[in-house]
């Protein structure tokens, strides 16, 4: 692909398609009505719960900045707190007490250990007594919190008393050291677990499972913070699991669909391969084209063969399957001819969100000139394309000097100009401006790092496709709001 003289620029453009069903849920969402009573009965003892993120986090494909869940190799690697709550001794629980509702900055200082061992494992906005959502410590706060202040006090020592008994009580280490260690293969006894803690605490926990897995362990304290039985039982099979954390990559379907007629090697399975429609060299050597004109006509031929081929193939996928197509990088397509208009049209119609995903080499950008050429082409295709579209600076582990390349990634566009105007003759001032205008205007200036030694960075570039393509909002809607209110959460 590199042969043909017309790209400068190795570009190649990915879409990122999901398919969506029809009604995509809207807000049928289950309201959890809290009403607010005054005074409820004092409790009569308490439970500290804390989770395990592996475990939770498998019930959910969805990613967001705040979510403990995707923070790829920072991911929490123990348990940590669900909450502290009040509770009855016949098995209810108050909820939603009289008390102030949540402000942040009483617990400021505490807002980085919190993030640490406290950190939400969810993207949905919790319910809270006062406000309809808010963040998942007000929900704790506000539903529990409120309802032991005859204990724990105000919202500043709820927080403290919660992290005091964490720390103290290392539920992790508890398990580790009697062997349970994180494991995709390993099943492990309930009774051998139960058994640990007891061993190390002197107390029974309730154990809380999620298909055959560990997902939350319970202690249960009296009023003093002496330990006491908890009044549930477990709800574990005899033999569970303590999976390991999947990275949300692993945790989605994903088919790869070359689009590439000219493409030889493959590092991954292909789902589907234009290939199997037409192949560039056999179009080379009966037509006697070029490598350029070949390349239109196969995928001129792709174009008249999308209800059959494209149609076809598609019905292998079902809902929620991620499919990336991986396009040729030749600017012809996405400047000159509508065939990957058009395939994205169809795509469309089959119910499918789409993404462009423009990937511009980071090693190409070694000035201001290089990089408003990439901006240049990367637009042609916005403009093309007419998708929602992500930009991304690839190949950033290949990068020597990573300042001059940081630069770029969100520059403003006065100093763009100016670099512009200081590499570039007089006569040009005034194309200059224009340039970084209709960059600016577009706002394309943003790009996205890529480094592929970096989980984080993967987990990030992942994350931006998703929000861009809204991969797994209705998922997480459907797990979310039907437990709400059913648990003591
Ligand atoms: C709990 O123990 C684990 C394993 O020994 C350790 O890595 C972790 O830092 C401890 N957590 C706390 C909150 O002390």
């Amino acid at each position: 692909m590199d042969s043909i003289p017309t790209v400068v620029i190795l570009l190649s453009l990915l879409f990122a398609a999901v398919e969506v069903t029809g009604d995509s849920g809207g807000d049928g969402r289950a309201i959890e009505l809290m009403s607010t009573v005054a005074e409820q009965r004092e409790f009569d003892y308490f439970a500290l719960a804390v989770q395990w993120p592996p475990t939770y986090c498998s019930k959910s494909t969805k990613c967001c900045a705040q979510s403990g869940c995707c923070r790829g190799a920072n991911s929490p690697s123990e348990f940590t707190i669900h909450g502290l709550w009040p509770d009855y001794n016949d098995g209810s629980w108050p909820s939603c007490c009289s008390g102030p509702a949540f402000d942040e900055t009483e617990i400021s200082t505490l807002l980085d250990v919190l993030d640490k061992y406290w950190p939400t494992l969810s993207c949905s906005k919790s319910s809270t007594c006062h406000n309809s959502k808010g963040l998942f410590w007000a929900h704790e706060w506000e539903k529990h919190g409120t309802c032991s202040s005859s204990v724990t006090g105000d919202e500043y020592n709820y927080f403290i008393t919660t992290l005091n008994l964490f720390f103290k009580y290392n539920v992790t280490e508890v398990l580790f050291e009697a062997g349970y260690v994180p494991s995709n293969s390993e099943k492990y006894p309930s009774g051998g677990i139960t058994s640990a803690i007891e061993n190390a605490f002197h107390t029974t926990p309730q154990l809380i499972c999620l298909n055959g897995a560990l997902e939350e362990v319970r202690l249960c304290f009296t009023k003093d913070f002496k330990f006491r039985d908890c009044v549930a039982d477990s709800d574990c099979p005899d033999y569970v699991s303590l999976p390991e954390f999947a990275s949300l990559a692993t945790r989605r379907t994903i088919h790869i669909v070359n689009l590439d007629p000219a493409a030889e090697n493959f590092d991954y399975p292909v789902a589907m391969d234009i290939r199997e429609l037409i192949s560039l060299d056999d179009v080379m050597e009966e037509l006697g084209l070029g490598p350029n004109g070949g390349l239109l006509y196969c995928m001129e031929h792709l174009e008249e063969n999308l209800d059959e081929w494209l149609t076809e193939e598609l019905e292998n996928y079902m809902e929620d399957d991620y499919l990336v197509f991986d396009c040729p990088g030749q600017i012809e397509l996405f400047s000159h001819v509508p065939v990957l208009k058009n395939f994205v049209e169809h795509l469309q119609r089959k119910n499918f969100n789409v993404c462009a995903v423009y990937l511009l080499d980071s090693q190409f950008i070694t000035d201001v000139t290089k990089f408003i050429s990439g901006c240049m082409a990367s637009l042609s295709a916005m403009v093309q394309l007419e998708l929602p579209h992500v930009n991304i600076l690839s190949k950033m582990d290949l990068v020597a000097r990573k300042r001059d390349i940081e630069d770029y990634l969100n520059p403003e566009p006065q100093t763009l100009l100016s670099e512009l105007n200081q590499r570039m003759g007089p006569q040009f001032q005034k194309l200059n401006k224009a340039l970084i205008e209709l960059v600016d205007q577009y706002s394309m200036v943003s790009f996205v790092p890529l480094d592929l030694r970096k989980e984080s960075s993967i987990q990030y570039v992942l994350s931006q496709i998703d929000n861009c393509i809204q991969y797994g909002e209705d998922a997480d809607v459907k797990i979310k709001d039907f437990d709400e209110g059913e648990d003591q959460d």
